[in-house]
C-alpha cells in the first residue's frame, strides 16, 4: 500500500521548516513534503491622526487636546486623587464623541490587508475604530475609552455601552470606576507583547502619530534593520537612524489606501 506522510513545515522568516531533515528519520520513503510559505507579517503602529478624519482630535496638533488642557490636571494619579469627577468629566466628553463618529477610509484600508498579510495592530489611541472597522488583531497600548476599570483590582475590567462614567460607579468590589487608559506617570502593561511583535515585523507602517511618546515610540527601534518601514503623516519625519523607511507626508485617508493597494498589487 502506498502511504503518503504530508508535513506541512512553516517557519515565517525562510518559509520552510527548520529541521525537516531531522524530523524525516521518523518518514516513509515516499513522504510527500509541502512547504508553506507563511504570509509576510504587517505590523502597524497607529496614533491619533489615523481617526482625525472621523472626528476625533489629535492631542499636540494645534487644535489638539493637550493644547487646550493641561495633561497633569485630566490624564495622571495625580489629578484623579485631586479631582476624580473632573478627570471622569475629560473622558465622557471624549468617550461621548467616540459614540457619534465612525471608522474612515484609513482604518477600512487595513482591513483590506489582511486578504493578503498577517496583520498586527498596535494602536496607542483609546479608540475603537480600528475595531468597528473590521480588524482582526489589534493590542491597544494605552487602554481603551470603551472600557472602565476598578480602582482597587485592575484586572476587573468592564465594557461600558454608554457614554457617562459617574461618581459612585463601582466595581463588584465596591470600588469605584475610573477609565481603562494609561495616565502619564503610569506603566504601559502592554508594551512587551508590543516589542515582541515589532521584532517579528515584515512590514513596519506607522499612522498618524507625533512619535514622541515612549515608551510607544521606541517601538519602531524592535523592528529588524532590514525590514520595510513606512510613516504615514503629514508631519511624518525620517526617525533617528532608522533603515529602510519611507516617509509618506499625506493625511492616513490618502497615504493609507493608497500604499494598502500598493502593497496588495505587490
Ligand atoms: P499626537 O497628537 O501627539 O500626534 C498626532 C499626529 O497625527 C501628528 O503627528 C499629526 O501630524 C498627525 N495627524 C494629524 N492629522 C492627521 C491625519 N488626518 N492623518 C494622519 N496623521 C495626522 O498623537 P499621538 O502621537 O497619537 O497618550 O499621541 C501619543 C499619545 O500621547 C497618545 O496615545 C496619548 C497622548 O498623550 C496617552 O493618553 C497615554
Amino acid at each position: 500500500m502506498l502511504v503518503y506522510n504530508v508535513v506541512i513545515a512553516m517557519n515565517r522568516r525562510e518559509g520552510m521548516c527548520v529541521g525537516v531533515q531531522k524530523q524525516s528519520v521518523y518518514l516513509k520513503p515516499n513522504s510527500l513534503f509541502i512547504i508553506m510559505k507563511l504570509p509576510e507579517k504587517i505590523v502597524v503602529l497607529s496614533g491619533a491622526g489615523i481617526s482625525a478624519e472621523s472626528g476625533l482630535q489629535t492631542f499636540r496638533d494645534n487644535d489638539g487636546l493637550w493644547k487646550k488642557y493641561r495633561f497633569e490636571d485630566l490624564a495622571s494619579p495625580h489629578a484623579w486623587a485631586r479631582d476624580p469627577e473632573l478627570v471622569l468629566e475629560f473622558y465622557n466628553m471624549r468617550r461621548k464623541k467616540l459614540f457619534e463618529v465612525e471608522p474612515n477610509a484609513a482604518h477600512y484600508a487595513l482591513v483590506k490587508l489582511e486578504k493578503k498579510y498577517e496583520v498586527q495592530i498596535i494602536t496607542q489611541n483609546v479608540d475603537d475604530l480600528h475595531e468597528r472597522a473590521g480588524s482582526k488583531n489589534i493590542l491597544h497600548l494605552h487602554g481603551e475609552l470603551k472600557k472602565a476599570r476598578s480602582t482597587v483590582d485592575p484586572s476587573l475590567v468592564y465594557e461600558l455601552d454608554h457614554w457617562k462614567l459617574k461618581p459612585g460607579d463601582k466595581c463588584e468590589k465596591g470600588s469605584q470606576l475610573r477609565p481603562h487608559v494609561v495616565w502619564f506617570g503610569e506603566s504601559v502593561p502592554m508594551i512587551e507583547p508590543a516589542a515582541d511583535i515589532c521584532s517579528m515585523a515584515d512590514i513596519f507602517i506607522v499612522i498618524g502619530t507625533s512619535m514622541i511618546v515612549y515608551p510607544a515610540a521606541s517601538l519602531i527601534g524592535f523592528v529588524p534593520q532590514d525590514k520595510t518601514k513606512y510613516y504615514i503623516d503629514p508631519n511624518a519625519f525620517q526617525v533617528g537612524d532608522v533603515s529602510k523607511l519611507t516617509v509618506i507626508k499625506k493625511k492616513a485617508v490618502e497615504g493609507v489606501p493608497e500604499l494598502v493597494n500598493e502593497l496588495l498589487n505587490k
